[in-house]
């Protein structure tokens, strides 16, 4: 038997309905917040992710679904959204029809980490992208929507973690300081964070070894030693979210994943998932458009893993979602009467009724059954003297009353129905 790829997962009709909750809060959040949909490819050319996320990141490092197309091109399946975001704002001149563009979107990633709860290979992320200024208010906003689409699903168990990285000169200096602190400790490091004492050496407050961690308990912090502008960019984003009765904490050892970060960078994380528990990351990035070819461009955005969010919900009990109804099934009581029921159907189905019949040349009793297993509103009943008569019965199913009809009327059997 032929089964899905590790790491990736089917969504069946019995779970969409929670798919399509989210989608539809997410773009209501969106919309009130007035960002406006991009859609990019789920491929581009591989060195815009590399260019893009840092050589030296986990994902171009080790997670990327990076291949040689027919053309001899190195193609790589997006691992995320905010380089091809970037790539799309460059090419089509965004910053020419407007000064600031707020962009969103919702659609499939790919990354090759190792599988578990709430980690795929292809998973589903939505997320906002703000190009054109450096205002902290708009660090706050991503912050609050991300927060407002989390509450109006009902979670609750959230934290919000926010840090600032600083501006590069800061960083560098910070950077410096850290290194003479660690080389002492440098032969006790994991083989992981020698490397990235090397390349990216901020990474090693993620480290999750025993002897890591200790000697990272004491390490010196960057927001300790953030310039005048950075902290005052900081603390204008924690006003705002206080405004907005966000509730935050300030972690200091934030750092995130992916290497294009400046200034503010934030999570939320869920006590409702086990380890995989961040729900959303971002951050703002104020040298990746330069970086990527285009002018001098504040950003900032964040993008939240629908699975993991939809894992929380399902933990937490946060929503529920009423079985879906059929506005009508027919039953054929007697054999001949197939053709008419099936035109019957077409007819309501093009009124805009959610309609259904047999097709398994079942008995009476069956389609009954199934009107109910469907959750039919009401059933119509075709056959015996009635029809005869030239007439068909109305049954609703909730409270089991009977109207009869001119087997002709439509219109008046679709009011009926509309009535309900
Ligand atoms: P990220 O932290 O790599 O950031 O991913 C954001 C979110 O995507 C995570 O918090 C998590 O919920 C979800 N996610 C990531 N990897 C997986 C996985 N393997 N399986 C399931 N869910 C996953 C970014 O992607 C940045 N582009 C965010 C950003 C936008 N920063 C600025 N703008």
């Amino acid at each position: 038997m032929i089964k899905a790829i590790t790491g990736t997962r089917d969504t069946l009709p019995t779970d969409i309905p929670k798919w399509n909750y989210l989608q539809a809060i997410v773009e209501s959040v969106f919309s009130n917040f007035n960002y406006k949909e991009i859609r990019t490819p789920i491929f581009e050319e591989t060195t815009l992710f590399a260019r893009g996320i840092g050589e030296a990141t986990d994902i171009v490092g080790k997670e990327m679904y990076t291949f040689v197309d027919r053309s001899g091109d190195s193609i790589t399946l997006r691992p995320e959204m905010t380089a091809g975001v970037v790539r799309a704002f460059i090419e089509h001149s965004l910053d020419k029809k407007q000064n600031l563009n707020k962009l969103f979107y919702v659609g499939p990633m790919f990354r090759q980490e190792r599988p578990q709860a709430g980690r795929f290979r292809q998973f589903h992320q939505f997320g906002a992208e703000a190009l054109g200024s450096n205002d902290p208010l708009l660090d706050a906003e991503m912050i609050i929507m991300a927060y407002d689409i989390f509450a109006r699903l009902g979670l609750k168990n959230l934290l919000v973690k926010i840090n600032s990285l600083g501006i590069p000169s800061s960083r560098e200096n910070y950077k410096n300081i850290l290194r003479k602190y660690l080389e002492p400790h440098f032969e006790k490091l994991s083989v992981e964070s020698k490397k990235r004492f090397e390349t990216n050496i901020l990474r090693l407050f993620d480290s999750k070894e025993e002897n890591d961690c200790k000697i990272m308990e004491n390490a010196p912090l960057l927001i300790e030693y953030l310039d005048e502008e950075s902290l005052e960019h900081f603390e204008k984003v924690k006003q705002a979210l206080l405004a907005s009765h966000i509730p935050f904490e300030i972690d200091a050892r934030l750092v995130r994943g992916l290497d294009y970060y400046t200034h503010t960078t934030f999570e939320v994380v869920s006590g409702s998932v086990g380890s995989q528990s961040a729900l959303c990351g971002g951050g703002r990035y104020n040298l990746l458009v330069k970086e990527l070819g285009g002018g001098e461009t504040p950003g900032i955005g964040f993008a939240a893993g629908i699975e993991r969010i939809l894992l929380a919900c399902e933990n937490e009990k946060s929503f529920s979602i009423e079985d879906e109804k059929l506005d009508l099934f027919l039953v054929t009581i007697e054999k001949g009467l197939e053709n008419f029921a099936y035109q019957t159907a077409v007819t309501f189905r093009r009124k805009g009724l959610t309609v259904d019949l047999d097709y398994l040349n079942r008995s009476v009793k069956a389609q009954m059954r199934e009107a109910n297993r469907t959750n039919s509103k009401f059933v119509l009943l075709i056959g015996g003297d009635e029809f005869a008569r030239g007439e068909v019965v109305l049954k609703n199913m909730s409270n089991g009353e009977q109207k009869i009809f001119s087997k002709g009327d439509t219109e008046k059997i679709f009011l009926s129905i509309k009535e309900n």
